[in-house]
């Protein structure tokens, strides 16, 4: 049990036995983990906060005005009634038409329509309630989002098996990947892959998604049933020639049985739209049979948990895929102001002046980017980056942090960069 629900259940049992006799299994195993988010919490009133899963500017959020406007323009018809539990049926058809536009490669024929999720999370806790029991294995690169611990560990008690997606220079490989799966012996496992990555910011290049797939390819070939998950959370947020298409995309055009692709994404981060909680789940599968299995399967789970989702975020979604004129040039704004913080951000980082401090992880999309911290202890130095140079960043880790470049102006951001290599100066000492 994490050390944190056993805490909890102590002082539970001390201040009411009575109400910790009846927790469930799972109210036992539950904590609220110290990762990102209580970080953040930490760094709220920090001048210069790169600890954020979330795209700013100095004093406000990036958003879109279409977005921000289309309240005014909705009808209470599209704010009061329930949304069935799927979604709003024209809703997943015009999602369906953006992922189809988006991934040439991808057929229609292919996939089931997306079903509406509460945001990606709830999707990825449907994915674990559907296919995942105690004691499966999921495989994930060992720099990976900290909730899908949450998910799959503590409420599905799977088995969570890391391996490394960058080599001891900091660059991308994807020779561990491989390796992990040539020599995975069991009957069944499920795949993460997240890319545009939390916490690193990298997307595989076109011969890299090649290599990944290949590999999963080999595994389902020697038997493996492959559960296939793709967060496409930061899915658009590109600054090089990295593979533009989803993951899912290339998994589906596999076409094996025993390989099933699940894309998860949505407008939290592709439209900027953080809380309105608009996700979606689909399936890469052909046989009509097996879509309208999963598609039931699916809606059963939500009815029986959130019953169904928010109308008002739904029909303003709807509304911005309706009216795509300025709504696309306003988003298309919004990347080309991350794509020149990570410019700066590239420029900065790699500077040799900088090298006694950290190694960088490579980085060429998102939000993030990870650096590896030389003798100190991330932790610390994320404190006194707080207390005495008001910059919030997240400790990752023994070694790394992760700084936001989506929450730093583009002028700050070699002023935060040389605050990070200050403090850790002085920590060396
Ligand atoms: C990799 C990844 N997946 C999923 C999510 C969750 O997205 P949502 O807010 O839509 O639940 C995040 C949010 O930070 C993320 O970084």
């Amino acid at each position: 049990m994490n050390p944190l629900a056993l805490d909890l259940n102590e002082k539970l049992s001390k201040s009411n036995p009575e109400i910790a006799d009846m927790l469930s299994d799972l109210g036992k195993l539950m904590y609220y983990p110290k990762g990102i988010l209580s970080q953040s919490a930490e760094a709220k009133s920090t001048k210069y906060n790169a600890t954020i899963g979330m795209a700013t500017y100095k004093d406000s959020k990036m958003y879109a005005n279409t977005l921000n406007d289309v309240f005014t323009e909705l009808t209470p018809d599209e704010i009061f009634p329930y949304t069935p539990p799927q979604g709003i049926e024209s809703l997943r058809d015009l999602w369906q038409q953006k992922m189809l536009k988006e991934n040439p490669d991808l057929d229609a024929g292919d996939m089931t329509r997306p079903i509406l999720t509460n945001a990606l999370t709830h999707g990825l806790s449907l994915v674990a309630d559907m296919f995942v029991d105690s004691g499966d294995t999921l495989l994930l690169p060992t720099h990976n989002w900290g909730n899908y611990k949450l998910v799959y560990s503590a409420r599905h008690s799977a088995d969570i098996e890391t391996y490394d997606i960058f080599d001891e220079d900091g660059h991308f490989t994807t020779d561990n990947f491989v390796d992990t799966l040539e020599n995975y012996q069991k009957d069944k496992v499920v795949l993460i892959l997240n890319y545009p990555n939390n916490p690193t910011g990298y997307t595989p290049t076109k011969e890299e998604v090649s290599t990944i797939v290949t590999a999963i390819k080999s595994l389902a070939e020697r038997g493996t049933n492959v559960i296939a998950l793709v967060d496409d959370a930061y899915y658009g947020l590109f600054y090089e020639d990295v593979y533009t298409q989803s993951l899912f995309t290339a998994l589906t055009n596999l076409h094996l049985d025993n390989v099933l692709p699940i894309r998860l994404d949505g407008a939290t981060k592709e439209f900027f739209a953080w809380g309105l909680r608009v996700g979606f789940i689909s399936f890469g599968v052909t046989n009509e049979m097996t879509k309208h299995v999963l598609e039931e399967k699916v809606k059963g789970l939500i009815r029986s948990n959130i019953s169904s989702g928010p109308m008002p975020s739904q029909s303003a979604v709807k509304y911005v895929l309706e009216h795509p004129e300025t709504f696309e040039s306003e988003i298309q704004h919004n990347i080309d102001t991350l794509q020149a913080r990570y410019e700066i951000t590239k420029s900065v980082v790699y500077d040799e002046q900088y090298a006694p401090y950290w190694q960088a992880y490579d980085f060429n999309s998102g939000y993030f980017m990870a650096l590896k911290v030389h003798g100190v202890d991330p932790e610390q130095l994320r404190l006194r980056l707080i207390e005495t140079y008001s910059i919030g960043i997240i400790a990752l880790n023994d070694t790394d942090i992760r700084i936001a470049f989506s929450c730093v102006e583009k002028d700050d951001i070699p002023h935060v960069f040389d605050t990070i290599a200050k403090a850790i100066s002085e920590l060396q000492k």
